[in-house]
């Protein structure tokens, strides 16, 4: 099913400036965070988070040292709301741009994925998958969480399962983890999946 709105720049801008982000967790999330936490990069790897919104993600790992951390989002207002929290945060590092648009040029170790994914018409699903490994280095990772139930409201968000995802991600993708997630906020338990997929 897709959208009967434009899931554009405009729409999404709207909706920070209108406060109506539900999707937003108010700080990093159990996985990802554990996820971080055992992360052995380097700290200049380069770190990419796709629709990332108010990017505590990327917060977080700029807070930790890494001093190559990506965000792209076509919402202004989203990313002037890192930029605020965080001013030491690069400002050539904020990215005001179409995902689908960035050059693929395989320059990243890493792409964190949480609810972008989601927020897709999911006609763009192939694309995405797509897209991630064209922009990854071979061997690096496509990390994150997955929404694994269907809503009964119309989207985004857009729900899904995990055979339908396998088959995206199948073409260019080693599967390090794929399964439940066990540690997601609470409104999302038992409906995630944590994904570790690491580029063909
Ligand atoms: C549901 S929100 C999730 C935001 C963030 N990941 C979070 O968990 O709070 C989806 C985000 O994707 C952004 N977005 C939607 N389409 C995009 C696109 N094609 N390229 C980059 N960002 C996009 C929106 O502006 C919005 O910030």
């Amino acid at each position: 099913m897709q959208s009967d709105v434009e899931l554009d720049a405009n729409y999404w801008n709207a909706r920070y400036v209108a406060g109506q982000t539900g999707w937003d967790a108010g700080a990093i999330t159990p996985p990802l965070r554990d996820y971080f936490d055992q992360l052995s990069l380097p700290r200049t790897s380069k770190i990419l988070i796709p629709g990332a919104g108010r990017g505590y993600e990327a917060e977080y790992l700029h807070t930790a040292g890494y001093n190559n951390v990506f965000v792209a989002d076509i919402a202004p207002e989203a990313l002037r709301d890192l930029q605020q929290r965080v001013p030491d945060f690069p400002a050539e590092h904020l990215l005001e741009q179409d995902f689908f648009t960035l050059p693929a040029d395989s320059a990243y170790d890493l792409i964190v994925e949480q609810t972008f994914f989601c927020a897709l018409n999911p006609s763009l699903r192939p694309t995405y998958a797509q897209q991630c490994a064209a922009l990854l280095r071979s061997g690096g990772t496509l990390m994150g969480l997955l929404f694994d139930t269907v809503f009964s409201q119309p989207g985004p968000p857009f729900g899904g399962s995990r055979a339908e995802y396998e088959s995206y991600f199948a073409p260019y993708f080693d599967f390090v983890h794929f399964s439940s997630a066990h540690n997601s906020i609470p409104p999302r338990q038992g409906r995630e999946l944590f994904m570790c997929l690491k580029k063909k």
